[in-house]
């Protein structure tokens, strides 16, 4: 039995998913602090058998569900996964997976002590052409990664930041790099593991009503010598995501392209054929995934359930891609790189860190309450 707790905007890809394995689990409960919203969501999908929730505290005495999918803004992810797993609940917690690295920590370790499931969205590792990505790096045809190019662009208008929670770094936890970047940088770390340093710049081009960041760019550097450029911002026209690898024998992105060059005598490239080929071969062996996005990672979760596995290396990954974001963060204001990994000494472990080491760009001006937020789509 499935519980939701927050029934705004991605609410509604967690509850299609659990309806297209409605086999394998049933949505119990909704949960919102405006729960006629939980209410509207209930009466559009038909869920006549699901309860209505103000308190998620209420819902968590149900002894019959077994998982909460947390989609509630980022700054209730700690108090509300940790209340879930003492009430012995499985979580799958919305992207970001905490506002602090501490936040992750003291998650990580709540999920330690009552033996639970905690895993983080990063529906995007579930897509047909980030598949392809990895399983082609994997095949090491290739060859080593020598430089990435990791794009996180997309647009957002002045009014995206009236919703109360956005904007702020007390409620939101950063800008751009946190909440549309995370999803970028998850798929970095998927493939290249964590960096060794982080030199970033943070600026806000375009949307005077946030506290935070509408832009960042940063260079990473990877034992092995690899380095990566990521790009994140919301003032890209005709938005899109990108990632690129330029390996030794090929350079290979997503969405999917495969260039493979080979030196001439004189130095100048020539077109790599073969590498080309057996890169294709790789490709066409992948089958179409059955699912993809939230309904595939809700089916893995699912399946992690169903078997009893916890899978602790889930939290460990929302975790990385938090560190990632910090160290951009710190990076950014300090105007210096940054080692990894960070831990309790680092300048923005916690929220105290962030507050007295960060900067705010404008004063954000939030006067769109959760209750009327349809305005905003
Ligand atoms: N994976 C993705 O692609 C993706 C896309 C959008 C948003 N998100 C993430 O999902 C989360 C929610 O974003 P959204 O766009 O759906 O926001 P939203 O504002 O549309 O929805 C959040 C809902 O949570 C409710 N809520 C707030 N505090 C609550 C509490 N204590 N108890 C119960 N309900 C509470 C709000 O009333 C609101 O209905 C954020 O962490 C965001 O970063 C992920």
């Amino acid at each position: 039995m499935v519980g939701i707790i927050g029934t705004g905007v991605i609410a509604e890809e967690h509850l299609k998913a659990y309806l297209a394995l409605s086999d394998r689990c049933q949505v119990a409960a909704l949960c919102d602090i405006f729960p006629e919203k939980a209410q509207r969501l209930k009466e559009k999908y038909g869920l006549e058998a699901a309860e209505v929730y103000r308190d998620y505290n209420e819902m968590l005495k149900r002894p019959d569900i077994d998982l909460v999918s947390i989609c509630t803004p980022p700054f209730t992810h700690l108090p509300a996964s940790i209340a879930c797993m003492r009430a012995k609940k499985h979580v799958l917690v919305e992207k970001p997976m905490a506002m602090s690295l501490k936040e992750c920590d003291e998650m990580i370790a709540v999920q330690r002590e009552t033996n639970t499931y905690l895993g983080v969205v990063c529906q995007n590792r579930f897509t047909k052409e980030n598949q392809i990505l990895k399983a082609l790096i994997e095949s090491k045809i290739p060859g080593r990664v020598l430089f990435g190019q990791v794009e996180s662009f997309w647009y957002r208008g002045h009014s995206y930041y009236d919703l109360w929670w956005r904007g702020t770094w007390e409620k939101e936890g950063g800008g751009c790099t946190i909440n549309h970047g995370v999803h970028q940088i998850d798929l970095l770390n998927w493939i290249m593991g964590p960096p060794e340093t982080v030199t970033a710049v943070l600026a806000n081009a375009a949307h005077d009503n946030a506290e935070t960041e509408d832009l960042s760019a940063a260079i990473l550097t990877y034992k092995g010598g690899a380095v990566v450029t990521l790009a994140v911002n919301l003032v890209t026209h005709g938005q899109y995501q990108r990632l690129a690898f330029q390996c030794e024998k090929a350079g290979i992105s997503s969405p999917y392209q495969v260039r493979s060059s080979r030196s001439a005598d004189t130095g100048f490239p020539v077109d790599d054929l073969d590498t080309a080929a057996e890169l294709e071969k790789v490709r066409e062996s992948i089958p179409e995934p059955e699912r993809e996005k939230h309904e595939a990672q809700i089916e893995r979760v699912i399946s992690f359930l169903e078997k009893g596995e916890i899978h602790p290396e889930d939290s460990a990954d929302g975790r990385l891609a938090l560190e990632v974001i910090t160290a951009i963060y710190q990076s950014g204001f300090t105007k210096s790189t940054v080692r990894l990994p960070l831990g309790k000494d680092s300048l923005l472990y916690d929220k105290e860190g962030i507050n007295e080491n960060g900067r705010n760009f404008h004063a954000a001006n939030r006067n769109v309450s959760g209750g009327n937020q349809e305005e905003l789509k």
